[in-house]
């Protein structure tokens, strides 16, 4: 069975999923925006494990316990801020996809939900990053059969309608 792609407007941290993906900065150690709601969620415990990591590069992606969410794991990824576009903020926002659902195929995750990385604080256009994060994951997922299921976690209503035009289509 191939792995199930949707959207749904919610909170990210409410989601009862293998793990939910944070739009993290390089340092993990919190923020605003959804990282900051994770933080407050997940509780205290999340910061402690976070300092473990030692930071995490631009693209790439990290796992730690969900600890009091609903989701098991939490996996904290390193958006690109937006500068344009021509600052190689697209091959950094596919491998934020792409390494994402890797730490989560090594980790046994089979359910896993994705905000839309660098759409907020970083400044990404909400349109290209949705096609790269639809054509990332649809290219990615087939590679990890234990992956059943990625739903894209829209904040707003336009963010839904988004992806729900990009997953109605063939490709993006
Ligand atoms: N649930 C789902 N989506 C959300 C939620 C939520 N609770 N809250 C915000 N969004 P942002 P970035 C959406 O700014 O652009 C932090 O300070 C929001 O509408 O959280 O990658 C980090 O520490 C937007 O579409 O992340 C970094 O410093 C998307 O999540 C920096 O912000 C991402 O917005 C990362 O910036």
């Amino acid at each position: 069975m191939p792995a199930a792609l949707r959207a749904v407007q919610a909170d990210l941290t409410t989601l009862a999923v293998d793990a939910i993906v944070n739009a993290a900065n390089s340092s993990l150690l919190g923020g605003g925006g959804v990282d900051g709601a994770i933080h407050r969620a997940a509780g205290p415990q999340l910061l402690d494990a976070c300092r473990l990591l030692g930071g995490c590069q631009t693209g790439d992606a990290k796992l730690t316990p969900g600890y009091r969410l609903p989701a098991h794991f939490v996996i904290h990824t390193v958006g690109p801020v937006w500068h344009g576009g021509d600052h190689g903020e697209p091959e950094l926002l596919t491998s934020c996809y792409r390494r994402s659902i890797e730490v989560a195929a090594e980790n046994g995750i089979q359910t896993l939900a994705f905000p839309g990385i660098s759409t907020g604080v970083y400044g990404y256009p909400k349109a290209p990053a949705a096609r790269i994060a639809v054509a990332t994951v649809r290219a990615t997922v087939p590679a990890f059969p234990l992956i059943r299921e990625v739903i894209f976690c829209c904040h707003s209503a336009a963010d839904l309608a988004l992806y729900q035009a990009l997953l109605a289509g063939a490709d993006s």
